[in-house]
């Protein structure tokens, strides 16, 4: 049984605290739209599509609170929690396609309004199970027996509805009897490498290798590595793709090795309307997360700090798009 980050228990949503992770397996139910706001923003749940199946959720908790289901009322609800965090397209591609299902003038009864929401909550939910799955039947076709692939961040079932995207088809190549084995970078400064994916991978059954971020390169050097497969927060028009920190580093490695680098994400993470990368808007950290380690401090006080979450891959470093409808060639020549 795969573990699940989000759930709609009753008119509550449950969400795994993946920030207890791994040492703590402790879930907490939420029935207040602004806390599940909170645990978006601090990382409790996180991961591009679960961010949006959580905020879909989300936008029928507000409502219940408010007890006000004029089309107005709804959308500002709606406007507060796409302000969660600004990267994952997915935030506000989920909230979107639940207010698309309330009538223009609102609906009289708040009661027809809760079940139009929660009911289309669990289809984008149920749907990205699904996507997750197909991801990884695409994808395992890129791999063989005995491959090794290198991943950056977390794109497991923590991340998502289902078994995940990059990792979905890791999980989708061990399912189909494939010896594959994995190098997982550790992901600063908030280490879901070493937090989310090595724990995920490790309940599997999976073969994986925790290595710092800097290890990236030696271990491609040293020919151990075929591929690498990352998810994303947003790919744009022109292929460019936002993902954690690290990532463009990590496809200048794989270029200059030679080694394919693809990216796997359901169509609910493309942004068709954003032209190109530069405008994707970066979510910044606070310097807490880098100036200290699990409340150690390991960096002088008051130092500057620069921490965006996430980093932008040109797609002309991309081999090709691992998505739930096939595989979508890259830039990469
Ligand atoms: O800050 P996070 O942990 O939400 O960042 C997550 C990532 O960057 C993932 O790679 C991305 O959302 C894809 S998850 C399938």
């Amino acid at each position: 049984m795969i573990v699940k980050a989000v759930e709609r228990v009753g008119d509550k949503v449950r969400l795994l605290d993946q920030t207890r992770l791994p040492g703590e397996e402790t879930y907490h139910d939420y029935e207040d739209y602004r806390e599940l706001i909170r645990a978006i923003r601090r990382l409790e749940v996180r991961g591009a599509p679960a961010i949006g199946i959580t905020a879909a959720y989300a936008l029928a908790v507000a409502l219940k609170q408010s007890g006000d289901a004029t089309r107005s009322n709804i959308e500002k609800l709606a406007a507060e929690i796409k302000a969660a965090r600004p990267t994952a397209v997915n935030l506000f591609w989920a909230v979107d396609r639940v207010l698309g299902k309330i009538p223009g003038n609102g609906l009289n009864s708040l009661a027809s309004a809760l079940e139009i929401i929660w009911n289309e909550a669990e289809a984008i939910h149920e749907e990205d199970r699904l996507m997750c799955q197909r991801i990884g039947e695409y994808g395992a076709e890129l791999f063989k027996d005995g491959d090794t692939i290198l991943t950056h961040c977390n794109t497991g079932a923590l991340a998502t509805g289902g078994i995940g995207t990059a990792l979905g088809v890791i999980y989708t190549c061990h399912q189909q009897g494939k010896n594959i084995r994995v190098y997982a970078d550790e992901t600063r400064p908030l280490l879901q490498g070493a937090r989310l994916t090595a724990w995920e991978l490790k309940k599997a059954g999976i073969p994986v290798t925790l290595i710092t971020d800097n290890t990236a390169g030696m271990v491609m050097r040293q020919g151990i590595i075929d591929g690498v497969i990352v998810g994303a927060d947003r790919i744009v028009k022109n292929g460019d793709t936002a993902n954690k920190i690290g990532t463009y580093s990590v496809a200048v490695l794989a270029r200059a090795h030679d080694i394919p680098f693809y990216v796997a994400a359901p169509m609910s993470t493309f942004d068709m309307v954003t032209e190109s990368g530069d405008r994707i808007n970066i979510e910044q950290r606070s310097p807490i997360e880098v100036t200290g380690l699990f409340g150690i401090p390991v960096a002088p006080a008051g130092i500057e700090v620069y921490s965006p979450a996430f980093d932008v891959t040109p797609n002309e470093l991309i081999t090709a798009f691992i998505t739930d409808r096939g595989i979508i060639p890259g830039g990469r020549k």
